[in-house]
């Protein structure tokens, strides 16, 4: 189920990098100066204010009658307009963390900041993909995007518009009153993908989204999302557990330890912008992901 609702690049609202450059408020898919790719670069990362600021999270679960900490300590911002992975191994606390920054559970200790503001709970401003497809399997793929939108509100003609321009960022248009069990696993997260953007949110958080994939539809989602982040910069934090995803995806990857659970160091990915999947192969590609991998202790 996606919370979500509200986000800095829609170019039908107007808010192409929040007040950054707010001249630009249409989508071009042609821009000029975009060194090394189709869509417009965001400002410089200095330049922007933190998006997200995760302060000192710590949770302690109950198991079995005694506490587990599985989170210590978590420091982490995202500026706007970054794309960060998550990576750690599986059970470290990343799920935890993400529901946290959700506000889907409560953290024990620390403070989870939005703009600045904390946050106490699930909220518009934060929007959430799940591994699992989490579609409305009665709804039509249209009608599960607008679900949010009737949530927030809008007018039955901002609602058309969001939907179509949405459908379009992900490639289902010609789909939009198929219903999930018409549609192929990545298609169906590609809807959900939709759902949560069409809300807007100030960040998209996702948990493995696709964990469940086969490995080809996972590499054509990759080369999708990174598209997607080219095209609209949405502020995203995602996780997995799969280094290569995190590399090829991200601008920086945050890598957790385990017992308990913390950030152990951020690696910047100083890939160009525009990414392909032949970057993979690519020697300073194979030297991040063996430095990354050593990190997490099996490499
Ligand atoms: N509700 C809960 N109660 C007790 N322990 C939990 C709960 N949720 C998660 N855990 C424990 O927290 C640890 C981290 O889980 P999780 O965040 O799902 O890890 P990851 O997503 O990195 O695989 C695991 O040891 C898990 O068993
Ligand atoms: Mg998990």
């Amino acid at each position: 189920m996606s919370l979500s609702l509200d986000f800095v690049n829609n170019p039908l609202a107007g808010r192409f990098w929040g007040s950054a450059t707010s001249a630009m408020t249409e989508l071009s898919l042609h821009p000029p100066g975009a060194a090394g790719s189709k869509f417009p670069a965001p400002p410089p990362p200095e330049e922007l204010p933190d998006k997200l600021c995760v302060q000192k999270i710590s949770k302690i679960f109950d198991y079995q009658s005694q506490p587990l900490t599985v989170l210590q300590d978590v420091d982490l911002s995202l500026k706007s307009n970054e794309f960060v992975c998550l990576v750690g191994a599986s059970g470290c606390g990343k799920s935890t963390l993400l529901n946290i920054v959700a506000g889907l559970t409560a953290p024990t200790s620390g403070r989870i900041l939005v703009d600045q503001e904390e946050v106490t709970g699930p909220g518009s401003d934060r929007g959430m993909v799940f591994q699992a497809y989490s579609l409305f399997p009665w709804l039509t793929v249209a009608k599960n995007i607008e679900f949010g939108l009737k949530l927030q509100k809008l007018s039955k003609r901002e609602r058309r518009e969001r939907i179509a321009y949405y459908l379009e960022v992900v490639g289902l248009s010609r789909f939009a009153n198929a219903f999930p069990k018409q549609l192929s696993g990545g298609m169906k997260q590609r809807a959900a993908i939709a759902r949560a953007l069409a809300n807007e949110p100030e960040v998209l958080l996702m948990d493995e989204p696709f964990g469940a994939l086969d490995a080809q539809t996972k590499e054509q989602l990759q080369l999708f999302m990174r598209e997607m982040w080219e095209r609209t910069h949405t502020t995203i934090l995602m996780v997995t557990h799969d280094v290569e995803e995190a590399i090829f995806l991200s601008s920086r990857v945050a890598v957790m330890e385990a017992h308990p659970g913390r950030i152990k160091e951020s690696v910047e990915i100083e890939l160009p912008e525009h990414r392909e999947l032949e970057m993979k192969s690519e020697v300073s590609f194979i030297q991040l992901k063996r430095r990354i991998t050593t990190m997490l202790g099996h490499g």
